[in-house]
């Protein structure tokens, strides 16, 4: 099931992205950005990704895609945990640097919550940020993430070890959001 959100369309992935997602790990300013790291990133190693990937019980990874721009970045759930309805989130990129600060990444995690919460019935998602990502706190706690502690000096990037900000959002805090903004009345 692809999911529609306001501004974009959440779908699986297909080959056809590899190239995009490959430049997205490889691009150094996420690899400064997200909590998680990796090293660079060949032609093949991203086709052996993609051809080993394939969304399952515990990891779903969504494609972000817009009617204008196509695709664009990518997002997802992993670690699902059915028994508790937890879930991890799959760390938000939006590839372009001009479609920034459009929303494009609010409504994404709007999207994917609704379905996490409304359609799998999960209660609760994980997130987490490095201390300096600003633009990232404030997405998150825009769509309803809270603060719930600090991993002091949990990532080494650039020569300097950084604390993580660690943040959950509840299906409660989702529906709080909902209500206070009109998020899918509007
Ligand atoms: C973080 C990221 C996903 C945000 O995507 P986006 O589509 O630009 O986000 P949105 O447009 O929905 O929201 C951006 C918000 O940040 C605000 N913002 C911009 N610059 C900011 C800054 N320096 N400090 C704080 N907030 C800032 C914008 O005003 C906007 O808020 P508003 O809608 O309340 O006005 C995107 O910048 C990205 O992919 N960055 C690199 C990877 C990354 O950091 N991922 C998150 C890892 S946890």
């Amino acid at each position: 099931m692809f999911l529609r959100g306001k501004k974009v369309l959440l779908r699986s992935v297909e080959q056809e992205d590899i190239e995009m997602l490959r430049e997205l790990s490889n691009d150094p300013e996420f690899e400064k950005m997200i909590v998680g790291w990796s090293y660079p990133i060949s032609k093949k190693d991203q086709l052996n990704w993609y051809e080993n990937y394939k969304a399952d019980d515990k990891t779903l990874r969504f494609i972000i895609e817009t009617e204008q721009d196509g695709a664009i970045g990518m997002t997802g759930l992993l670690n699902i945990d059915w028994k508790n309805g937890v879930a991890d989130a799959g760390g938000m990129r939006v590839a372009k640097k001009e479609l920034r600060c459009k929303g494009i990444a609010t409504d994404a995690y709007m999207t994917l919550f609704r379905y996490a919460f409304d359609e799998l019935r999960l209660n609760r998602i994980n997130g987490s940020v490095i201390s300096y990502n600003t633009i990232s706190q404030h997405v998150t706690e825009k769509v309803g993430f809270k603060k719930e502690g600090v991993l002091r000096q949990a990532v080494f990037k650039n020569g300097k070890y950084e604390d993580v900000i660690i943040l959950g959002i509840l299906k409660d805090d989702y529906k709080n959001v909902i209500e206070s903004t009109n998020y899918w009345e509007e």
